[in-house]
């Protein structure tokens, strides 16, 4: 891998690792500006699996053989290894999902539906992806809580001076909030709301998808309760994740699914649970997928979260000032000094998608849509942005081909 010095990366020379970044889209070279939506994979992730796949292939936990037990250890590995790149106490709280989205519906499911009825307060934000909206909206409609959210202002940030009026609704339950905004950017007082949470007796959920893979997370300094995140959208396959949850809430929840590795006896009458975390994995798991996880943490650990972070922000920075020369573009959400590497923005008389269109002709591929926020999409009065969203692959010279495509949708299309 080309290994970084300092905090300064060289995306030149990790680019190299990734083999579809050498080729041509239209007959130029590719500019992949949607990883928000989800990232190249480098070889060391796919060789490792494939490695895996070939040499240490078996179910886990099961059998005695000595190829089942490789299986086992690097699995198990894979979850140390999750453990550590969080910062999680200990190992047993770390629950293998399929993604973001499953480990919160998880907690939806697994805690909501026991632990909320009327009188509670569920609170997320208006700038939550629809991952950590719909299956809190869903279970306080099942149990009889309400469901409230925290405004943003202008600049998409959280309008904190809200909770005070939200704490007076009733019981503050759960309150879920994305530590790094998919659509724009921005970062959220995520801890600064745990310590909030609590004082009510609440839970913190954090969805980490747009956070884990771009800077450092620590699950104790937030002070949170779960935190979710995904592995695709950091250099590893898709189908594998991780749910961080504090153990004693963990113990006490009821589990999700149901079915084999889940169970510690089955009888007629009745059945109990496994210990963590296996209560929350029934059935064979994504096994080689959460190998390559664990690959894909080791590579991006190797170029180092903050050496990641800086790169983006640099990045983003560079994209605000060069779409700020354009008048007729206005972008969403916060300054650069308050974001991370997105970028969403509308370009007047165009269409996001027939933007995204024009730029793929130039061979930059970025993402036009709601981007799974339509709550958000309705406060700015929008139907939908085109967003460009950066990773430790991403070039300077990128956003320059970025914004000539944009000068061109406009000019063809405006
Ligand atoms: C902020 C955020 N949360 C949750 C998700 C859902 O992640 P996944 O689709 O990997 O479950 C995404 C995906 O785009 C996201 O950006």
């Amino acid at each position: 891998m080309a290994v970084t010095t300092g905090t300064k990366l060289d995306a030149q020379r990790l680019r190299a690792d990734f083999s579809y970044l050498e080729e041509l889209a239209n007959g130029k070279p590719v500019a992949y500006l949607d990883s928000a939506a989800s990232t190249q994979k480098p070889r060391q992730v796919l060789e490792g699996m494939r490695e895996f796949y070939e040499h240490s292939y078996a179910n886990v936990h099961r059998g005695v053989y000595q190829l089942a037990e490789r299986a086992t250890a690097g699995y198990e590995g894979a979850r140390e290894k999750v453990r550590a790149f969080i910062n999680a106490p200990s190992v047993r709280e770390v629950i293998f999902t399929r993604g973001a989205t499953e480990g919160i519906n998880l907690v939806a499911y697994g805690w909501g539906l026991d632990n909320l009825g009327p009188g509670d307060v569920v609170v997320v934000t208006e700038l939550e992806h629809h991952s950590n909206f719909v299956p809190w909206q869903y279970v306080a409609k099942r149990t009889g809580a309400t469901f409230a959210h925290i405004p943003i202002d202008d600049y998409g940030e959280l309008q904190l001076d809200a909770l005070d009026g939200i704490a007076r609704s009733g019981n503050v339950k759960v309150v879920a909030n994305n530590l790094v905004s998919n659509s724009l950017g921005t970062v959220n007082p995520v801890e600064k709301l745990a310590v909030w949470a609590h004082e009510q007796g609440a839970i913190m959920v954090v969805d980490a998808a747009q956070a884990a893979p771009h800077r450092l997370v620590d699950v104790q300094a937030l002070g949170c309760d779960f935190l979710a995140f995904s592995s695709h959208k950091m250099c590893g396959p898709t189908g594998a994740g991780a749910l961080w949850g504090r153990r004693e809430l963990l113990e006490a929840m009821s589990p999700f699914n149901l079915g084999g590795e889940m169970i510690r006896s089955v009888k007629l009458e009745a059945t109990s649970w496994n210990e963590l975390p296996y209560k929350f994995e029934a059935g064979t798991p994504a096994i080689a997928e959460a190998y390559g996880f664990g690959l894909a943490i080791d590579y991006v650990a190797e170029v180092g979260l903050e050496a990641i972070e800086a790169h983006e922000h640099e990045l983003a920075a560079y994209a605000l000032e060069k779409l700020a020369e354009l008048p007729w573009v206005t972008v969403y959400g916060p300054p650069a000094d308050r974001r991370a590497g997105i970028v969403s923005f509308n370009v007047d008389g165009v269409h996001p998608h027939d933007v995204a269109q024009v730029l793929d002709w130039e061979g930059v591929a970025v993402r036009a849509g709601h981007h799974c926020c339509q709550p958000l999409m309705t406060r700015f009065g929008i139907a939908a942005t085109t967003r460009a969203s950066f990773y430790l692959y991403t070039l300077r010279e990128e956003i320059d081909r970025l914004v000539a495509g944009v000068e061109k949708a406009k000019s063809a299309l405006g």
